[in-house]
């Protein structure tokens, strides 16, 4: 009997469901060529809706979730919701009350056209980036306190041996599967003595992964290695503020935030899979936008759920397509969304 996945499909705000349908055309051909399916079920999550009618996003909702096998979101933000309500709601919503600890962020170059760095192919960048998506000074309000030149923002960089320990735990479990297995720990362990901890639990359960090498490297000097020696890295781990700043750093050297897709894993649990872009209002409608991003994140998913056949073929297909320049570009307007969706969904048909 072929495998059958529950899938919510969040198309969200801007380019979002656009870059969403286009990846779930590249999803039915897989689904053809290697005898899977999926059950899809629309939820109309967006900060459109709430500038419409306020409602919000709860963590009631966000349980309906748990109905399902993965979850496949586009992107939220709408220039006329208040600043970050609405993604708090639902992306950090889903990241924190699904428990989904694990943010998996590949940085692949697909073609040398894409790369910005002097003297760099595509070749030399190849790593995932594994970002804790739980901790840190993410999904906590902080205070504000005083008035006028006593005013005090303060939020707390949290971290828990717990959390710590699984994230790093999976990220030796990826890299001893990567071709150098090599992992590198990224912190600010010297500007932030609380980070030692990090570094203490790295080597506690390196010495579990002796196949593994490992280093350690503060997050201003890993921003500027990834620029300069890209080639360097295999695996990262990192916190969630650190990782999402080098994450678009990376997406940046592979050729820009339309490249870029994400995993947000609870092993075992419902998943939800993004791109990295955000919802790009101005772009949006207009079947311009690249849904390169989208459907690498369907890649990561089918990945997830155990059709590596089927993730392949997309990844594939969307390589072959950039090195021939018939996917002329990774940016908004390079080509039209159904047109890029199109090539792929083609290749991965066979
Ligand atoms: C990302 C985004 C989010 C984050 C925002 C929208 C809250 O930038 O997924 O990288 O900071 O994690
Ligand atoms: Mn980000």
């Amino acid at each position: 009997m072929s495998a059958s996945f529950r899938l919510a499909v969040i198309g969200g705000d801007g380019i979002g469901p656009e870059v969403t349908r286009a990846a779930l055309r590249v999803l039915d051909a897989a689904e053809r060529r290697f005898d899977f399916s999926t059950v899809r079920e629309e939820l109309r999550w967006s900060s459109a809706r709430y500038v419409d009618s306020a409602s919000r996003i709860t963590p009631e909702d966000i349980d309906g979730l748990r109905a399902f096998d993965a979850v496949l979101f586009g992107a939220i933000g709408d220039p006329r919701a208040p600043r970050g309500v609405v993604e708090r709601d639902v992306i950090l919503g889903m990241r924190r009350r699904l428990d989904l600890f694990v943010n998996l962020r590949p940085i692949v170059a697909y073609d040398d056209r894409l790369v910005p760095l002097k003297g760099k192919r595509a070749e030399d960048i190849d790593l995932v980036v594994v970002r804790e998506n739980t901790e840190d000074v993410y999904g906590q309000t902080g205070w504000v306190t005083g008035a006028g030149k006593d005013e005090v923002a303060e939020v707390p960089m949290r971290f828990t041996r717990p959390g710590i320990e699984r994230i790093v735990r999976y990220a030796f479990e990826l890299a001893r599967t990567r071709p150098n297995r090599h992992l590198t720990l990224v912190d600010k362990a010297n500007a932030i003595p609380v980070q030692e901890l990090w570094r203490r639990i790295f080597d506690e359960i390196g010495e579990d992964y002796r196949e593994v090498t490992r280093d350690a490297m503060y997050v201003d000097a890993a921003c500027m290695w990834l620029v300069l020696k890209p080639e360097q890295f295999d695996t990262i781990v990192t916190t969630n503020l650190f990782g999402d700043i080098l994450t678009d750093l990376g997406a940046a050297i592979c050729g820009g935030l339309g490249v870029a897709a994400s995993g947000n894993i609870h092993p075992g649990q419902v998943s939800m899979f993004e791109p990295v872009h955000g919802s790009a209002p101005k772009y949006a409608g207009k079947g311009v936008a690249s849904p390169i991003g989208s459907i690498g994140a369907v890649a990561l998913m089918l990945e997830y759920l155990g059709q590596s056949d089927a993730s392949r073929a997309i990844e594939d297909a969307v390589r072959g397509g950039l090195q021939s320049g018939r996917i002329k570009g990774v940016e908004a307007g390079s080509q039209k969304t159904e047109e890029v969706a199109n090539i792929v969904a083609m290749a991965v048909a066979g």
